[in-house]
């Protein structure tokens, strides 16, 4: 398997990996509008390849910090889509990974997101409350789910990494 950056001619074979994941357009318009705005990180957009064939794909987008420092540029990761023909095969693991490692080069302090507390636990990600960060979450989602990866350049006494998150516009159609 080869992971790499995707680039554009991947995004109809992303397309169609994200709607099968997910089974819905939503998650897939959305990666989309993402990379129309100037939260796009395309360092930070792996795509997993198997036979000539994009089987994976994650996306980490720039988004904000809303704090008693004002707003601050951090990154939060989503959407995660493995084919379902090639789940449960440590693809989605290693895409995280790719994904943290970039964040990382990069210089970026941290990866916030939302999703399944157990299976991105089990991947080193932590209850975003414990770091002073809050997400807006829908109200069906357990609180657990607001969760954030430290990096290595992560300071807990750098003040700017604490407040409100804030999506950036391509969130807000997801309803
Ligand atoms: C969530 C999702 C991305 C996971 O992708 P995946 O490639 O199946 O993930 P992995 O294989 O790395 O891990 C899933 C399970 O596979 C198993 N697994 C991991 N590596 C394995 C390997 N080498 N061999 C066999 N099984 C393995 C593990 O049991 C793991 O379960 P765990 O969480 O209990 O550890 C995929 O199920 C998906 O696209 N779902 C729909 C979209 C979605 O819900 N996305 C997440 C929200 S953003």
């Amino acid at each position: 398997m080869i992971i790499r950056p995707e680039t554009p001619a991947d995004f109809p074979a992303i397309r169609k990996v994200v709607t099968e994941a997910f089974e819905a357009q939503a998650e897939a318009d959305l990666v989309d509008r993402s990379r129309t705005g100037s939260e796009y990180r395309p360092d930070m957009a792996p795509v997993a390849v198997e036979a000539d064939q994009i089987v994976g794909h994650v996306m980490i987008d720039g988004c904000w910090v809303r704090g008693e420092h004002g707003d601050r540029e951090i990154v939060m990761l989503s959407p995660l889509a493995v084919l379902p023909s090639h789940q449960q095969h440590g693809i989605g693991s290693t895409l995280i990974k790719a994904a943290l490692d970039a964040a990382d080069e990069a210089g970026e302090p941290l990866v916030t997101l939302e999703g399944s507390p157990s299976f991105y636990g089990k991947r080193g990600f932590v209850f975003a409350g414990d770091h002073g960060l809050s997400l807006p979450m829908p109200d069906w989602a357990p609180h657990e789910a607001a969760q954030v990866y430290l990096l290595s350049r992560y300071d807990p006494e750098d003040m700017s990494l604490q407040g409100r998150v804030v999506y950036p516009p391509s969130f807000d159609e997801l309803g």
